[in-house]
């Protein structure tokens, strides 16, 4: 009796296994990183990502978003994504010559962009796709470029002409060529942390900075800088990218399913980022915990005046080649 009940123990043992529903394959996790806070246009756009690619591949793919520099800072997202602990990130391109890419910083030269709109068609064109091949031999494949609008300027001193920069420490966030107008301006640029700058400005560790109203908001540094100058001097744009290892071994429906999440998150991004922004400053100005200023014309041009010399310094930093495809798709002369 014993024998049989064990017997049929074992073949229920067995149908068990066959009746089974096969065995469900292992959830794909992507791990996206990012340093701004979830109200901000890249903090939409990753979550607008998410709940498209997690819906469009039906549960098969979770994407974890880390905001606000929660599981990485600048520099260790980008390290991280090489060594492939995160698969995603969407950085500022500012912050692309640890990755030996240097020409994105191209796109960081002062009055280069009109408005939004062309900065989104630009990238669009060859030269969004030339600076994408540049990532290939590092092992990192660029899907989009999102769009964060135009910085300001602040400091606890109204910035209004050149020389009201003189011998300001100015926080910037890695490009040189950042680096070099605000030299032209007579300030002293110290690279840092975006996760950082706040402090840094509360404590005088620095005097200023530059950002989009957006982050100016959701990182306080309004309230820690008494002047902030609307001076929509250079244009603050990410390239969302992934690990390629990680990308091109998914399974190729996928990638098609995550490819159309991100070009879907991406038109949305692109979309508010302009009234994020203006929203953004809205609620600065109503906060009455600074003062906003915007450069009359003559003001503006004493400041393009000062800053023209980062464009020929820009040749030897970020090579010919993608100027002049930015003067090609911008329809500009530069040099
Ligand atoms: C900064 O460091 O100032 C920005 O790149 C932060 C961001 O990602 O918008």
């Amino acid at each position: 009796m014993k024998k049989l009940s064990t017997l049929i123990g074992a073949a229920a043992a067995v149908l068990a296994v066959f009746v089974a529903p096969a065995a469900a394959q292992p959830q794909i996790v992507v791990k996206f990183s990012h340093v701004v806070a979830n109200d901000t246009p890249k903090g939409k756009g990753s979550l607008k990502f998410k709940e498209l690619a997690e819906k469009y591949t039906n549960g098969k793919v979770k994407i974890e978003v880390y905001p606000n520099s929660s599981l990485f800072k600048d520099k260790e997202e980008i390290e991280a994504l090489q060594l492939g602990s995160v698969q995603m990130l969407a950085p500022s391109t500012a912050k692309f010559a640890p990755l030996g890419a240097k020409e994105f910083e191209a796109l960081d030269l002062p009055w280069l962009f009109k408005d939004d709109a062309t900065y989104d068609q630009a990238m669009k064109g060859e030269v969004g796709k030339w600076l994408f091949k540049k990532l290939e031999s590092k092992g990192i494949i660029g899907l989009a470029y999102w769009d964060n609008g135009f910085h300001m300027t602040s400091a606890n001193r109204p910035l209004l002409n050149p020389t009201d920069f003189q011998g300001l420490k100015i926080r910037i966030s890695g490009s040189k060529i950042a680096d070099r107008y605000f030299r032209d301006l007579g300030s002293i640029p110290q690279i840092m942390a975006f996760s950082e700058v706040y402090q840094a400005l509360q404590t005088g560790v620095v005097d200023g900075c530059e950002n989009t109203p957006s982050n100016y908001l959701t990182q306080k540094f309004h309230e820690v800088q008494k002047h902030i100058t609307i001076s929509n001097h250079a244009h603050l744009q990410y390239a969302v990218i992934v690990n390629s290892k990680f990308w091109n071994g998914l399974p190729a429906d996928v990638r098609g399913q995550l490819e159309k999440a991100m070009a879907e998150a991406t038109e949305y991004t692109n979309s508010i980022a302009q009234k994020e922004n203006e929203d953004a400053l809205e609620e600065i100005k109503k906060s009455g915990k600074t003062t906003l200023h915007t450069l009359t014309d003559d003001q503006q041009k004493a400041w393009q005046t000062a800053m023209a010399p980062t464009y020929k310094w820009a040749k030897g930093r970020v090579g010919g080649e993608v100027l002049d495809l930015l003067a090609h798709e911008l329809g500009i002369k530069m040099n």
